[in-house]
């Protein structure tokens, strides 16, 4: 997907793009400092021991992964906060990604996720072929509920007993966007192999 250059709410340069290989060390700490910043994310500080070369694996996987995205916001050159969409490799669900967003602190309020939302949102109607996407949130969990109800995406169940910090368990609503259905689904039984459609790549596994 291309790169997004755009103004934050509050004027400074705001850039979208997928995470490269050389953004490893980058992506690593943006994560940590995150993962200090709030109890809304699955991992704390220091649990994900990741190294450089794990995430740089881990980043050219998501680059090769036709229903998987993993993109970086910037406000001016510095990362601000992150979307990811894992999709699944199995024919009959590969047309769903589940969307994982997160910014950091010093950029709440500007519109980063906002903005990220609507990039994984337009990569998706580009996939031509994911035509949903969802996401798991913790019900007390205001802020980017608010943000995913105003993208479109709507509670579809609630999930008891999904995180446990400290001795408590919180639940998850589990919420999902459904977009149009821009090619025809993918039949059953085609042994991991795409139809042909303009633009598709003929037995390309996920
Ligand atoms: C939730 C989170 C992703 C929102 O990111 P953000 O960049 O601050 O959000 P935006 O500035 O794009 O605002 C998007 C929406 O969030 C809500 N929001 C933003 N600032 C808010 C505030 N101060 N109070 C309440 N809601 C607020 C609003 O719905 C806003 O939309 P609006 O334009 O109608 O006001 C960010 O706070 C975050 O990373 N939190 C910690 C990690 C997390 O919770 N991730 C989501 C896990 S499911």
């Amino acid at each position: 997907m291309e790169s997004w250059k755009l103004l934050s709410t509050d004027g400074q340069e705001l850039a979208i793009r997928e995470f490269t290989e050389d953004d490893a060390p980058d992506a690593l700490d943006l994560f940590e400092q995150m993962a200090g910043e709030t109890d809304f994310l699955l991992y704390a500080e220091g649990d994900a021991k990741i190294s450089v070369s794990e995430e740089r694996k881990y980043i050219a996987s998501m680059r090769e992964s036709r229903n998987s995205l993993f993109a970086l916001a910037e406000i001016c050159g510095e990362p601000a906060g992150s979307a990811i969409v894992h999709g699944s490799r199995w024919p009959r669900t590969r047309h769903c990604g589940t969307v994982g967003i997160a910014v950091a602190q010093v950029f709440w309020g500007i519109g980063v996720a906002s903005a990220l939302m609507d990039y994984v949102t337009e990569w998706a109607m580009k996939t031509r072929f994911v035509s949903k996407l969802d996401l798991q949130v913790r019900t007390d969990n205001e802020r980017a509920i608010r943000l995913y109800e105003r993208k479109g995406f709507v509670i579809e169940g609630l999930l008891t007993r999904q995180m446990y910090i400290d001795g408590v368990y919180f639940d998850h609503y589990w919420m999902g966007l459904t977009l149009p259905d821009v090619v025809p689904l993918i039949p059953n039984g085609t042994n991991g192999k795409l139809p042909n459609f303009p633009g598709g790549r003929q037995g390309e596994l996920f």
